[in-house]
């Protein structure tokens, strides 16, 4: 069976550089994986932080973990990003917590694993409302504070969006969609100072992969099988062959950071080399 005990993110307090000191960041789907490495990346760097996701425990573990990282402030919002309401307590939350918001990362994704005739309404709407709706709201709800504070967005997709995975026609089209997004907002807020960018990770090593986010309908033979062929696929990957979510928090550190002041519009490919030939 692959094991998959992600372990602590590998940051200590003598990697803190203070890039984000005075700077807010929101970072939704926090709770667990590839959102937790990247709230943690933030708080290493002094950045207050508004974290969110459903499940209570496993956020406030993370909100405490930031919080023991250095971050300046750390306030925890459980929201159900496929339910309208709550996607709207959570701008407001955002916009009433921070005067200004320097760095907005929309992390939380939901999949279906199901093939095209198999796939109900219902997954349908649940995967497109999380990856693609909710993005689309929240900027729209933390515009404002991103223009006062020349900030960025950074949306997380997937390899999913440009490259054809069995089972993963619905959710590929959902990220497919939040790609066209980054490129079509980043159009509309440049004269604005907002840069939209985003990242499109390979296969990572999270709960999402193993099914345990509760949403996946793979059995865990089925989740082993995956596993080892991505694995395979990209050779450049560590963890067993997998991409860690730390090395997709980095590019998001990168993204949001001075250093990228002159790039938006972009969503940077983190695949370990992805290659679908690799494993034959
Ligand atoms: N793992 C991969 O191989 C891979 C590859 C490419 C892209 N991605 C993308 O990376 C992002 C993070 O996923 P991950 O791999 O880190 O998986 P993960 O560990 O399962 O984390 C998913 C996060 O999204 C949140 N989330 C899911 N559904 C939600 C909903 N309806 N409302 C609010 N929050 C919700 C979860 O919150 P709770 O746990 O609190 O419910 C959790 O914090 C997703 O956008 C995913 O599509 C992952």
């Amino acid at each position: 069976m692959v094991c998959f005990n992600t372990g602590p993110t590998l940051l200590t307090s003598q990697h803190s550089r203070n890039m984000f000191k005075g700077k807010t960041a929101v970072v939704t789907g926090a709770s667990s994986g590839i959102g937790r490495a990247i709230a943690l990346h933030f708080a290493c760097e002094g950045a207050s932080l508004l974290v969110t996701g459903r499940n209570e425990d496993r956020l406030a573990d993370v909100a405490s973990e930031c919080a023991g990282q250095g971050a300046a402030e750390v306030v925890q919002v459980i929201a159900d990003l496929s339910n309208t309401d709550d996607v709207g307590k959570l701008g407001k939350t955002a916009m009433e917590t921070f005067s200004k918001i320097d760095i907005l990362v929309n992390n939380a994704g939901s999949a279906v694993v199901c093939t095209f005739q198999e796939t109900e309404v219902e997954e349908f709407e649940r995967v497109f409302n999380v990856n693609a709706r909710a993005p689309f709201l929240l900027c729209q709800a933390m515009l404002p504070a991103l223009e006062k504070a020349e900030g960025c967005i950074v949306n997380v997709s997937s390899l999913a969006a440009s490259q054809i995975f069995p089972k993963g026609l619905a959710y590929g089209m959902s990220k497919a969609a939040l790609n066209h997004f980054t490129e079509a907002l980043a159009f509309e807020c440049s004269k604005k100072g907002v840069r939209v960018n985003g990242v499109s990770p390979g296969t990572v090593k999270t709960r999402q992969l193993a099914g345990e986010g509760g949403e996946n309908k793979l059995s865990q033979q089925e989740v082993d099988a995956t596993v080892n062929f991505m694995a395979a696929c990209q050779p450049l990957g560590t963890l067993s062959g997998l991409i860690s979510a730390d090395d997709v928090a980095k590019a998001v550190v990168f993204l949001a950071s001075p250093s990228a002041n002159c790039i938006t519009g972009h969503t940077i490919v983190i695949d370990a080399g992805h290659h679908p030939y690799h494993a034959i």
